[in-house]
């Protein structure tokens, strides 16, 4: 093969430090906040399959393209799709396809934001006993009042955004590598105690039936999209900040088994979180398709019910803040790296430009919940808008043009010996999924959603 290339922003320190990184970015609101609520909208079980079905199917294979990539690029997305689309003899057209990501990346990060700034401001609320045996209307109107206020939100999301630019300004591997070792597991614990709370205090039974007893006649294609964009959003896959974290990932690590092993405690995470709050839900006549409010509806109510539960809920929203931390550094990293390579800008400056335009479009989000609620793209508030256009259509297309790439402008050379798998099989079987597959099943969804073929129900 070529000489290796190195990355100017360094390497991982072991493959370990990979995996909690990427397992850091994949694991955030998206399976705490997000899995809940979509399943609880579209139905349950059936959604719950299709969600699996994508994350196999779809998720792993991308997700493998992705590291596989970057670490052959070893620069930002752009850079990375520019070199290795020359490099193949192809169209140096395709750093296009990078800089889809950073607007993806931007955008995603504007509403993340705003969200993560819900969580922190739950912190003090569960910490000082707000909750303690109050009523589920009582609950739900908490809720009501924080995302009302224009001026507590801003003060969220600006401090939110201050924090991930420190991280993201120092550079992703100091201090990252060792937060995540102990805040991951921790986070898993805390879900753990929620769901024995829920099994031993709630309708567990009614939880488990609604998450894993499919009832397809509840499923429609639009709900098949939404499981599809969500198996994206989840894994952060589609705009290049896998990629980027590929591209630090040390050369002779395993890019299937890390894979794996990153997707693995993604999807358990959310099904942790799916069991602690569903049977909430039906132990408290709530409605399982609230919407984004659930999580900060529902598990309130447990905290403040449970043995030691203001203790606990404020740990649970300090990591799940946490969590939602370590994503966000992974949604500007690409551009950051980005405007250090061709700009020559210092790590600091790059971040305070990219963090300071994502701020700046969070606004629309926040305002879309209390002053501009009226307005409306379509039928959604710039929140719910952003966040469709991005999970929904950028990141499964941003994700199939990655396949293509992958598996039709790398040649097999090439990807064999990145990906450096034992197994022929097994390789025989990634290359079969991306050149084939993935890229089928996204535009089956795809055109079935938008109703251009109506294969089954519509
Ligand atoms: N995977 C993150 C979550 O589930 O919360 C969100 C995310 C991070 C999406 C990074 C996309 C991304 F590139």
């Amino acid at each position: 093969m070529t000489e290796r290339r190195q990355s100017i922003h360094g390497e991982w320190s072991s493959r370990l430090a990979f995996i909690l990184a990427a397992t850091g970015s994949a694991v955030g609101l998206g399976n705490i906040w997000k899995f809940p609520y979509i399943t609880g909208e579209y139905g349950g079980g059936a959604f719950v399959l299709v969600y699996l079905a994508c994350i196999a199917v779809i998720g792993i294979p991308i997700m493998m393209a992705e590291v596989m990539i970057g670490r052959r690029g070893r620069q930002s997305p752009v850079n990375t799709m520019r070199t290795l689309a020359t490099e193949e003899g192809h169209n140096p057209l395709w750093q296009y396809l990078g800089w889809a990501g950073v607007l993806s990346g931007f955008l995603i990060l504007s509403f993340y934001s705003v969200v993560a700034g819900w969580a922190m401001a739950y912190v003090p609320r569960v910490a000082s006993g707000m909750f303690t045996g109050t009523s589920p209307e009582k609950v739900a109107s908490i809720f009501g009042d924080l995302i009302g206020d224009p001026e507590r939100l801003l003060a969220w999301h600006t401090l939110f955004m201050g924090l991930t630019m420190i991280v993201v300004s120092r550079g992703v591997r100091s201090g990252l590598e060792q937060a995540v070792r102990i805040l991951m597991p921790a986070l898993f614990l805390l879900l753990v105690i929620l769901v024995g709370y829920s099994l031993s205090a709630a309708d567990f039974a009614s939880g488990v039936r609604f998450l894993f007893a499919p009832d397809f006649s509840k499923l429609s294609w639009e709900g098949v999209l939404v499981a599809m964009g969500h198996a994206f959003f989840t894994l952060s896959l589609g705009m290049g900040a896998i990629m980027v974290y590929g591209s630090y990932l040390p050369s002779h690590a395993s890019i299937a088994k890390t894979t794996i092993i990153i997707a693995g405690a993604d999807t358990l995470v959310a099904l942790l979180a799916g069991l602690a709050i569903f049977p909430l839900v039906f132990s408290h006549g709530l409605t399982p398709g609230a919407g984004p409010g659930l999580i900060f509806q529902t598990l309130p109510i447990a905290f403040g019910q449970m043995w030691g539960g203001a203790f606990f809920g404020f740990l649970f929203f300090i990591l799940l803040s946490f969590a939602a931390w370590t994503s966000a550094i992974s949604l500007i990293e690409p551009i950051v790296a980005w405007l250090v390579e061709n700009r020559g800008l210092s790590r600091i400056k790059a971040t305070v430009w990219a963090g300071g335009i994502t701020w700046a479009l969070g606004l629309g989000s926040l305002l879309s919940l209390n002053l501009w609620q009226d307005f409306k793209i379509i039928k959604w508030g710039i929140l719910d808008f952003v966040d469709k256009l991005t999970t929904n259509v950028m990141l499964p297309l941003g994700g199939l043009a990655i396949a293509i790439f992958a598996a039709w402008i790398m040649s097999r050379e090439s990807t064999e010996d990145e990906l450096a798998i034992e197994n022929p099989l097994f390789y025989q079987l990634w290359r079969f999924f991306v050149r084939y597959i993935t890229p089928v099943a996204v535009v089956v969804v795809f055109l079935n959603a938008i109703g251009v073929i109506q294969v089954g129900k519509g």
